[in-house]
This record gives structure tokens, sequence and C-alpha cells, in this order.
């Protein structure tokens, strides 16, 4: 095959990866857990070319050299695994509205690894092909296994994520800020780690919480699951503030919609926030409570269009006219 197209979404984490153990083959600190959603999807068609160099195209505009340097050291990687030198033409369109604040790098490395392997002959299975996509984006490894799933931490071979079991839920989506954020992951994680007295702790109780995660999702118990999600996810905030110089991604503006979401469950509406590298806020609940949890987040937080997302599907090959929702 010379061409492959291939469509993904992004995942958000309820328990958090913050922190690289070995940047080169970008394994992670710890364990991680997330729901890949089923709306903003990215489409990727990588196609083997004559020509000098790999050529990138994001939403119909040429990429940056920077963009493009990252594309090509991970398509090296499929290029040596395939024992194949040839250059490739990567087109890639993105549905994320821009500054949802919900991280394009995972479904946009899990749409590249997927076609890309497609493309130069590797006939990889759902835990190969979340390696590969594990060296381009960490995140994006988890957005290969559809539904909610587990990135393990551990060496190349081990790192990889599969698809757990856990009751229904739904995610609801609060952008408050649409502007671009301050510092990437990829430099704050390394800030994190060299300058935050925090960061030794974050990893045991990542994993203790990670345990408790996977108990949780396999009892089907949505309380405990939402407790730890938004635990989890203040205290990578709190480790990444003690970073030095400090960095601060949640804004007065996350704030309101976690007290909004304080809120609901006071009145009796099962609801849990949680934010990545961003002021921009998403909402655990279950699937028969998030229109409520919308019409609250907008009501009380002032979200103007929060987007009610359900679990996903993994990484998929399509036909390249196949046609994005
Ligand atoms: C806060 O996967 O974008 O969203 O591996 O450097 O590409 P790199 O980082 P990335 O980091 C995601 C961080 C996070 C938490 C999470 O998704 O688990």
């Amino acid at each position: 095959m010379t061409s492959a197209t291939a469509i993904a979404h992004p995942n958000i984490a309820l328990i958090k990866y913050w922190g690289k153990a070995d940047e080169t083959l970008s394994l992670p600190a710890t364990g991680s857990l997330s729901m890949t959603l089923d709306v903003f999807p990215t489409r990727t068609t990588v196609t083997v070319d004559d020509t000098a160099r790999d050529t990138l195209q994001l939403n119909g505009r040429a990429a940056t050299e920077g963009e493009l340097a990252r594309v090509t050291k991970f398509l090296d990687l499929v290029r040596e695994l395939a024992g194949d030198t040839r250059p490739a033409a990567v087109v890639s369109e993105n549905t994320v509205p821009t500054g949802a604040g919900l991280a394009s790098s995972a479904s946009g490395f899990a749409a590249l690894a997927t076609a890309a392997a497609a493309t130069y002959g590797l006939d990889l299975d759902t835990r190969d092909l979340s390696r590969l996509a594990r060296r381009g984006s960490g995140s994006a490894s988890r957005s290969i296994p559809g539904g909610v799933a587990i990135w393990h931490a551990g060496d190349d071979a081990a790192s990889f994520s599969e698809t757990v079991a856990a009751p229904p839920l739904a995610m609801v989506i609060a952008t408050v800020d649409a502007g671009e954020k301050p510092i990437s992951s990829r430099e704050a994680m390394r800030r994190t780690i060299a300058t935050s007295p925090f960061f030794p702790a974050w990893i045991p109780s990542t994993a203790a919480s990670l345990e408790l995660m996977v108990a949780a999702c396999a009892a089907g118990d949505v309380t405990r699951i939402g407790e730890l999600t938004e635990s989890n996810a203040l205290r990578m905030h709190a480790v990444i503030q003690g970073s030095e110089p400090p960095i601060r991604y949640l804004t007065a503006a996350s704030t309101r919609v976690f007290d909004a979401v304080a809120g609901m469950r006071a009145h009796g509406l099962e609801a849990y926030a949680t934010a990545d590298a961003g002021p921009n806020v998403v909402v655990l609940t279950r699937p028969e409570d998030a229109a409520a949890v919308a019409a609250t987040l907008t009501a009380e937080a002032g979200i103007a269009e929060p987007v009610i997302a359900l679990p996903g599907p993994g990484a998929y090959l399509v036909d390249g006219s196949e046609a994005l929702r």
C-alpha cells in the first residue's frame, strides 16, 4: 500500500500522565488512564512520495518547520521498522475547534501512527501500534484502543495502552479560554521534574490512584471514579504549580467551573472536574446526567457551548474519501 488514511479521537485522562521516565523512548513516569472521546476526530493521510523530503499539511496550510521536524522524526521510526527510506506526504485535518483546549497531539499522533504503519506495510496489533504512537506523543498511545484505556508504565515493550472495562461515562467539555497555552506540556513536564519539590510525591500518589481507579472501573463505581479523577487532576496542577519558575494553567475562570461542579454535587448531581495543561475544564458524569451538567455549566459558570462526549472508538483505517463528522 502506498497511501493510507486513519481517523483517531482525542482522549482526556482521568488519572494523568505528567512526567517521563525516558524522553527518547517516551516512557511515562507513571501509568495513566483516560477516556477517548467520540467528538473532534483527526483524519490523517500518509502517502509515500518521490519528493526529496517529507511534507506536512495541517488543516489546509503548510506546516511550520518545527511541526514538520516532529513528524519526520516520528516517520523515521516507522521507516526504520519497515526498512524503507522513502519520504512521505502527510495531510492532516483536525476537527477540534481552535483553542478548545483538547490535546490535538493525542488524536494527531494516533492517526499518524495508524496511517503511517499501514502505508509503510507494518502489520502491528493494537498493543504495538499504541507503543508506536507513544513515541510521537505520550497521550497518543491511549487514543489507539477505544473507550476507557490504561497506558502502562514500564520499559519499551511493556509501555502500551489497552481498553479496560468501565461503566457508562460521559464528559462535558467546558471551554473557558480559547487562547494558546503559555507553555507546552512537554516543556512544563521537564520543568516540573527538574524543579518541583512535589514531583517525587506525585509518582507513588498517582500509581496508587491508578490502582484504585482500575478497581473502581471494574466495580462500575462512577462516584469513586469521579472522586479519583478530580483529586488526581488537582494534584497534577499542584505539582506543576510547585515548579520554579511556577507554571499556572488554571485561571479564575477554570476555578469558577470547579466551583460550579462542586455546587452540582451539593445539589445531588454527580459531576467531577478535571483539566489538562490549560485552563479548560472537562466534567465527568453519567451519560444520563450530561445534558443537566451542560445546562448548569452554562447557567452557573457562563460556559457558552459545552460539548457532550461519550466514549469514542480507537484509531482506525478508512477509505480516504470518508468525510469527517
Ligand atoms: C496534561 O502527551 O501531550 O494532557 O508526551 O510530551 O507529547 P508528550 O506530552 P502529552 O502530555 C499530556 C499531558 C496531559 C495529561 C494526560 O493526557 O494524561
